[in-house]
């Protein structure tokens, strides 16, 4: 572990991220050590004017909200760590001050010359060049040779291929990859970060994940509420840009990707971004888009919105491994269950003497959430008298195995890990592009109004032009698990 002071500067610190995500995840860490507390400070920035009691009692309240009388008390002990200062993402007076605020703190410490500075930006992304500058001129930190300046962002990162090269480019300027933790949450949930053991740490899975023995993946993202409250973000964006260029491809990479020379970050990174340089162009014959019925009823949506809520698109990956291999990713809002998993299905077993296909193939399904689990669906004797089959599972729910164990929030793992520098979990320049490349066109043709979403009632499946698309694929669907 790494020594000398901490400071923390969450800067959007009265927005909806900071309050939903950053401060709950920055808390945990602090209620479970990992902060050391004397050293940790937090700095919020924002444009409110507010003192720092009006900051933590916010924070108070939202995070007071059904703990214990213990936690209560740590809670307080937090909310000392907590300083606020109010500016401009653009103003070298609140960028200044902020210097300020977190230099005394370094050297009322006593370790300015080891100091550690991690700025987060919960804040959208059209201001993140103007605070890049302003961190790099006013606010970066001086100790050498053993302090640092770090940057976390959140997505969205560009609009589409040109936009995220700018945005890239103009923050490549001001710092070095190794300085910039691109987040992509999916990343830090517990059965993604599994991945990679799964697959490189069984024998039972190496020879059998290949087209040889696949037939389909299906990676799938649904959401049983919609829009609402964001239809002004949303709207600019759309499912492609929210879940599936981000959060559903960064999961593809971990299934599909060869095995990294050894856990280290570019290691794993390199073999990442090959899985998406592999990525053929997208056959707009294989894309269904969806839009819920109801959506452009709320007032922040545009009236004649092309924007999808809902996609299914068919991925072809061109080599060795998965060249014929269906990629299915889906992800939708306002459908009728809230759910992320991994399906692959094996191909049928030849000279089925059961006759048994009929019940389904072999899948080992992945559950991201809600209630972690992995499964294995296979075919098994019914118990009894007659010689016949079922589908059956070999089920590793989390809830029963690892009762005692509590998963960590995505956030909290990551930003653990922006302060260890470990950036294994974080999204490389190269791999963002290689994303956007994948999808542009795709979202051009959206754009230009070239291709259109259809509409599906809000608690539903999604449109069943979806459906078709798979079955098309030759996917076969099995009873539900
Ligand atoms: C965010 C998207 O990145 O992920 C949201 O912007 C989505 O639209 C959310 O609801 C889903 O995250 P999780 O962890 O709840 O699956």
């Amino acid at each position: 572990t790494e020594m000398g002071c901490l400071s923390l500067i969450v800067l959007g610190a009265s927005g909806d991220l900071a309050k939903k995500k950053t401060f709950p995840a920055l808390f945990n860490l602090f209620r479970q050590g990992f902060l050391q507390s004397n050293e940790v400070h937090i700095f919020g920035y924002a444009r409110t004017k507010l003192s720092d009691d009006d900051l933590r009692e916010r924070i108070r309240g939202y995070l007071s909200k059904g703990a214990s009388s213990e936690d209560l008390e740590i809670l307080s002990d937090f909310l000392k760590h907590i300083k606020y200062v109010s500016g401009g993402y653009d103003s070298a007076e609140g960028f200044l001050s902020l210097n300020k605020e977190i230099s005394e703190h370094e050297l009322a410490k006593n370790s300015y010359g080891s100091s550690r500075r991690l700025f987060y930006l919960a804040l959208p992304p059209s201001v993140y060049p103007s605070v890049c500058k302003m961190i790099k001129s006013y606010c970066m930190n001086q100790a050498v040779p053993t302090g640092w300046t770090r940057i976390v962002v959140e997505k969205p990162f560009g609009k589409d291929l040109a936009s995220a090269e700018e945005l890239s480019a103009q923050l490549g300027e001001l710092f070095d990859e190794p300085q910039l933790y691109r987040i992509d949450h999916y990343l830090g949930k517990e059965l993604v970060q599994n991945l990679l053991v799964l697959r490189f740490a069984n024998r039972f899975f190496l020879p059998l994940w290949n087209r040889d023995n696949i037939h389909n993946i299906q990676i799938v993202f649904r959401e049983d509420f919609g829009t609402e409250g964001r239809g002004g973000y949303f709207d600019e964006y759309g499912i492609i840009r929210d879940i599936i260029q981000n959060h559903l491809l960064q999961v593809l990479c971990l299934v599909a990707m060869e095995k990294p020379v050894s856990l280290r970050p570019e290691h794993i990174r390199d073999e990442k971004v090959k899985v998406l340089q592999s990525v053929l162009p997208i056959n707009n014959d294989e894309v269904v888009l969806g839009q819920y019925e109801g959506y452009k009823d709320d007032p922040t949506v545009s009236k004649d919105s092309n924007t999808p809520t809902f996609a299914t698109i068919v991925l072809r990956i061109h080599n060795e491994r998965w060249e014929g291999v269906p990629i299915i990713m889906k992800a939708g809002k306002a459908l009728s269950s809230r759910k992320a998993e991994i399906r692959v299905q094996f191909k049928d077993v030849p000279g089925d003497i059961f006759r048994c296909k009929k019940q389904g193939r072999n899948e080992f399904v992945i559950r991201l959430q809600p209630k972690e689990a992995m499964y294995m669906k296979l075919t098994v004797k019914k118990p009894g008298l007659d010689m016949s089959t079922i589908q059956s599972e070999l089920d590793l729910s989390y809830g029963q195995r690892y009762q005692d164990v509590p998963i960590p929030e995505a956030y909290e793992r990551l930003i653990l890990d922006t302060i260890r520098g470990d950036q294994q979990h974080f999204v490389r320049r190269d791999e963002l592009r290689a994303a956007w490349e994948i999808f542009t066109p795709l979202l051009h043709d959206i754009d230009d109004g070239k291709m259109k979403p259809v509409p599906y009632k809000p608690g539903s499946r999604g449109p069943h032009e979806a459906d078709e698309l798979v079955a098309k694929t030759g996917y076969v669907q099995t009873h539900g698990y």
